[in-house]
């Protein structure tokens, strides 16, 4: 079994599925809603453990009842959470996200910064087989995929805007989301975007792009891996599933064709259905996805 550690946001998300997202100041109903872990690291290290690998997360809660919620949620997914720091006067993170017809979403985020010393731990981690970190933590981010480099395994940056340039040059593969690429470069061209990382940075890149699946560059041109077409009730933390599902395939020794094959299928069915983390598939349902077909 693959040893991965996640470093990064949890989050609580109060998940509202509504027709349309408001867009007067009037009060609204949901059709449906839910409590849910969320963040990018809380849905990619839950993800990781879906897909049956040893899933461990770095993040930090207050010590408050979100923060209990949060946890309570990852344990109860088998994500380690021995390292999750808790922190007195420090209000955990929460999201308010709407979910349309469509499956689209709008996140209000409120996330508090971290003390420059909140990283100090980690140099005594253990060594894992495959290191993922999103970039709402720089800090941790840049520490995770230094560790990663100082081992020799694959360091994976979820590359959301804003994104730190010196995370970018130490990680070895870096999964863009197209905001975050966009935002990075100042260049609306796909392939002329990830060329400036792998020339000016050294490290593999590639973009997710929603249901147009991912791009990435092999011998100077510009591949595309489609993901399924599917009917999107809920687009919520594709990406993180999509990232987390990325991390085991490298652990696991495969390519990164074979990876972002196995991580599209992994984040379309999560697309499929709404739910917050319920709705992350497990190994035993993406294999089931692939013998259907
Ligand atoms: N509507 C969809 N249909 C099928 N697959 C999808 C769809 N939306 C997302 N995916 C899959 O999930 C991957 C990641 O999605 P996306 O590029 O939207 O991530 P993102 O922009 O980082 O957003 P987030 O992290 O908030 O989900 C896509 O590359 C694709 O494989
Ligand atoms: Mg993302």
């Amino acid at each position: 079994m693959q040893d991965i550690l996640i470093t990064g946001l949890a989050t609580l998300d109060l998940v509202f599925k509504m027709d349309s997202l408001p867009v007067q100041n009037e009060k609204y109903r949901a059709e449906t809603a839910m409590f849910s872990g969320g963040g990018n690291a809380g849905n990619a290290s839950v993800a990781v453990a879906r897909l049956g690998a040893n899933s461990t997360i770095f993040s930090a809660v207050g010590c408050d009842e979100v923060g209990s919620f949060i946890l309570g949620e990852l344990k109860r997914e088998n994500v380690n959470t021995e390292f999750v720091l808790k922190l007195e006067n420090w209000q955990s993170s929460f999201s308010s996200v709407l979910v349309d017809i469509d499956g689209d979403r709008q996140i209000v985020n409120y996330r508090e910064s971290l003390p420059e010393d909140a990283i100090n731990s980690i140099s005594n981690f253990p060594v894992y087989d495959a290191y993922l970190s999103d970039s709402r933590w720089s800090e941790a981010a840049i520490a995770t995929l230094s560790l990663a480099r100082k081992y020799k395994k694959p360091g994976v940056l979820d590359a959301e805007a804003p994104v730190s340039q010196h995370a970018v040059e130490i990680a070895s593969h870096v999964a863009f989301s197209k905001q975050g690429l966009k935002h990075f470069t100042n260049k609306d061209d796909l392939m002329a975007s990830l060329k400036v990382i792998e020339n000016d940075y050294n490290s593999w890149a590639c973009v997710t792009d929603g249901p147009n699946g991912v791009y990435f560059l092999e011998e100077g041109a510009l591949h595309n891996l489609p993901t399924p077409r599917i009917k999107a009730e809920d687009t919520l933390g594709a990406g993180d599933v999509w990232h987390g599902a990325f991390a085991v395939c490298l652990a696991e020794g495969k390519s990164e064709r074979e990876a972002i094959k196995f991580s599209n299928l992994a984040a379309a069915i999560k697309c499929t259905r709404f739910g917050g983390q319920s709705s992350i598939p497990t190994r035993r349902e993406i294999d089931e996805f692939i013998n259907s077909k």
